[in-house]
């Protein structure tokens, strides 16, 4: 359903885009025209992103290395990208997050994941947003956010808190900078399987497992369709859509938050995790 050259020429940073969800993007978005810039941790995990998507899209992607919990690196990223001409989509979608007991986090781990999943998004979004309304160029700014923001979610606590805070800045901006020419919109995303989030959030599950008995469409979701999703939001053809969020969880969040069944853990079970991971 989607022209081949709907995003032609956008330019289009996705921040944790060498792996998971933001590839998986990022190869949509470079299929339907885009220009992609990925950035993340890990330059040897970007470069062999950025070449097989260039590869299968002949498309330029550029990877550019960037802890986006640094202001200043965000900053740096940022003079980077516009010294080759204005981006026009940023796609916040780097995040961590790990199961735990709440009462058993400490400072620092709480903000291990506010740190990437709430500021780090905001610096993104500053450092875009700023650029865009200083030089009069329309953008738009794609957070990927989780249902944990319609139920809330026992055990991935500080991770819920980032997300909610993030749909607050697509509204809040929303009407503050829709009027400068920038769209702000949110995908709340239930199951979609990656290695890194099964690894922290379903310790022992396998990523590629589909069947979801508890979904009311019986299965996980396709990254495909995650993508989808987001090039439509990011296209001319959303282009009235601001503020929103839209779920993508085939309707689990309706039956349930998704982390009832760690409940049913008992105490050992949670001492043997911290115990692995210590
Ligand atoms: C318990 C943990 C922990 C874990 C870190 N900590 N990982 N505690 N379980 N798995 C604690 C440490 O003990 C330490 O506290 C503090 O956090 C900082 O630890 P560091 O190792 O220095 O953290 P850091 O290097 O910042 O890395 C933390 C991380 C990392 C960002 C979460 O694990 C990471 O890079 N993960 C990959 C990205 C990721 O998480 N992907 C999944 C995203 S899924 P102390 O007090 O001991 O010093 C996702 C979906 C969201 O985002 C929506 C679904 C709900």
């Amino acid at each position: 359903m989607f022209l081949p050259d709907l995003l032609k020429d956008r330019r289009i940073l996705v921040t944790g885009g060498g792996t998971g969800l933001g590839a998986a993007m990022a190869r949509r978005f470079a299929g339907l025209g885009a220009t992609l810039i990925l950035c993340g941790r890990r330059q040897a995990v970007l470069d062999e992103t950025a070449a097989a998507i260039a590869a299968e899209s002949g498309r330029p992607v550029t990877a550019l290395p960037c802890d986006i919990r640094d202001p200043d690196a965000v900053e740096a990223l940022a003079e980077r990208i516009w010294q080759d001409g204005p981006l026009d989509v940023l796609v916040n979608n780097a995040a961590g997050n790990f199961i735990a007991q709440t009462e058993h986090l400490s400072a620092r781990a709480a903000d291990a994941i506010l740190n990437t999943s709430m500021h780090g998004a905001l610096y993104c979004t500053l450092a875009a947003g700023k650029r865009w309304i200083g030089a009069r160029h329309p953008g738009i700014v794609l957070s990927i956010l989780s249902t944990s923001t319609l139920t809330g979610r026992a055990f991935t606590v500080p991770s819920a808190m980032a997300k909610s805070g993030l749909l607050a800045m697509t509204r809040s901006l929303a009407v503050e900078w829709g009027p400068k020419g920038v769209r702000l919109v949110a995908i709340a995303p239930g199951p979609f399987p990656t290695a890194g989030a099964w690894q922290q959030l379903r310790p022992g599950e396998s990523p590629a497992q589909k069947h979801a008995p508890g979904n009311p469409l019986g299965r996980v979701g396709e990254h495909h369709e995650l993508a989808d999703l987001a090039a439509f939001l990011v296209s001319p053809m959303a282009g009235y859509i601001n503020g929103e969020m839209v779920t993508i969880d085939g309707g689990l969040h309706l039956r349930q938050s998704g982390a009832e069944d760690l409940l049913a853990w008992t105490d050992d079970q949670w001492a043997a995790l911290r115990a692995k991971r210590s």
